[in-house]
C-alpha cells in the first residue's frame, strides 16, 4: 500500500508526523541587523502543523548575504532572534530546520562595504541590479580561499 501525505516519515534524526514539507521561502521581513522578529515567529508558528518546515534562506555571513531584510545566523543577535521563533514552532508541535545561504558571486557589493563577494569559482555573475541600489559593475567574483 502506498504512503499518503499524512503518514509519518523519518528524515535523518527528524521524526515527521506527516510528509508535508514546507519549502524555503524568502520573506524579507527581518529587522535591522538581519535579525528575525515577531513577524517570523508568527509566520512559522502558524505553519507548525507541517511535517517539517525549512526556513527561508538564512545568511551565514555578512559577505554572503545580499538580500534586503533576509535573516542571518552569524551574529549573537540573530541567533537570539531565532530562538523564540524555533521555540514557538516547537511549542506548537512542529519541527523546523534552517536553510543556510551564501549567495556567492550574486551578493551586491552594497551589502559588503563596497567589496566584491567571493564565490565558489571565479566566474562572472549576471549584471544584477537590486532595488534601491546602484548598478553593480560586471566582473568576476574572486574565488573563495580553499
Ligand atoms: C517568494 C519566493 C521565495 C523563495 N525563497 C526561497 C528560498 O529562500 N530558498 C529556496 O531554496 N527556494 C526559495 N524559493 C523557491 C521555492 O522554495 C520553491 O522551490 C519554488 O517556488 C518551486 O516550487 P513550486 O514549483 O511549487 O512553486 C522561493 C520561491 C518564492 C516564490
Amino acid at each position: 500500500m502506498s504512503a499518503s501525505l499524512f503518514d509519518p516519515i523519518k528524515l535523518g534524526a527528524i521524526e515527521a508526523p506527516n510528509r508535508i514539507i514546507m519549502a524555503p521561502l524568502t520573506r524579507g521581513r527581518a529587522g535591522p541587523g538581519f535579525v528575525p522578529n515577531e513577524l517570523a515567529l508568527e509566520y512559522y508558528r502558524q505553519r507548525a502543523s507541517a511535517g517539517l518546515i525549512i526556513s527561508e534562506a538564512t545568511g551565514i555571513s555578512q559577505e554572503g548575504l545580499g538580500w534586503p531584510s533576509a535573516p542571518g545566523l552569524w551574529t549573537d543577535a540573530q541567533v537570539e532572534g531565532w530562538k523564540p521563533v524555533t521555540d514557538a514552532v516547537h511549542a506548537a508541535g512542529g519541527r523546523i530546520v534552517a536553510q543556510l545561504w551564501h549567495m556567492g558571486r550574486l551578493v551586491h557589493s552594497v551589502f559588503n562595504d563596497g567589496k566584491q563577494p567571493v564565490s565558489a569559482s571565479a566566474t562572472k555573475g549576471v549584471a544584477a541590479r537590486i532595488r534601491r541600489s546602484p548598478p553593480r559593475p560586471r566582473g568576476s567574483a574572486p574565488a573563495a580561499a580553499r
